[in-house]
């Protein structure tokens, strides 16, 4: 069930039977010569839906720009900074726990995003921490490509160049649910450097074609099907298990 198209009523009774909801967070930065923008929204979106379609949960809408600064130089990447995040994350969780959700969890497509979703969270629990209350819900996050036995489904597909940034399985994981998006482009050299970075200048002198670590062009709809299938099944089972936790003291 998908927040988007459900009406308050249906919304009503879904909380009469489940206090749950999974939110897809990512990014809109640039993902290398044949990678969509929207990369890190579309994965993690793409496999919360087909989750729950066969789990029976509700998935609300996208939080699909983060923390994209490094990615700036290139066109077409959107960014949040992190205050900005923090706040917005604030108010989407506000929302939903005055509705009576208790289980937020957010399915995320960008690792850049981590350290400012584990912030938001603590910044959510500080209030109720320093007024001496029990906080009468729980957050969670995890990263889709860290859902349990995905890494070894892309080490098997990507033996070599999956990368870290627009790597070949997010982009697959693109392709399968945009096939009429796929790009076919020549990359040099076929396996782009790796490193670190600060800033959007320093990132794109370092990487000049957007790409880190990876060699994108083996990215495949099969591929990306494969992909999904395995990070589906995975987001089920966690997200059944993080609903049933036992509920927040109220
Ligand atoms: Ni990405």
């Amino acid at each position: 069930m998908q927040l988007s198209t459900a009406s308050w009523p249906e919304v009503e009774a879904y909380l009469a039977r489940s206090k749950g909801i999974v939110i897809p967070i990512g990014s809109h930065e640039q993902h290398g010569p044949n990678g969509l923008i929207g990369t890190d929204a579309i994965c993690p979106e793409t496999i919360a839906l087909e989750a729950a379609a066969e789990g029976g949960f509700l998935v609300g809408p996208t939080f699909s720009v983060g923390q994209a600064q490094h990615h700036l130089a290139f066109p077409g990447s959107i960014t949040l900074r992190p205050s900005t995040m923090i706040a917005a994350m604030q108010d989407w969780i506000a929302s939903l726990t005055r509705h009576g959700f208790t289980r937020i969890y957010f399915l995320n497509g960008h690792g850049g995003n981590s350290a400012t979703i584990q912030a938001a969270f603590s910044e959510a629990y500080a209030a109720w921490s320093l007024r001496g209350e029990p906080a009468p819900f729980a957050l969670a996050a995890a990263n889709w490509w860290e859902l349990p036995g995905v890494s070894g489904v892309i080490r098997r597909i990507f033996p070599v160049g999956d990368g870290s940034h627009a790597t070949a399985s997010e982009v697959s994981v693109t392709y399968y649910r945009y096939p009429e998006a796929v790009k076919r482009v020549e990359m040099t050299p076929k396996i782009a450097p790796s490193g670190s970075f600060r800033d959007a200048a320093d990132y794109r002198r370092r990487f000049p074609d957007g790409r880190i670590g990876s060699d994108p062009s083996q990215a495949s709809v099969e591929a990306g099907a494969e992909i999904v299938a395995a990070a589906k099944r995975a987001l089920t089972a966690e997200v059944v298990k993080f609903f049933e936790a036992a509920p927040a003291a109220s």
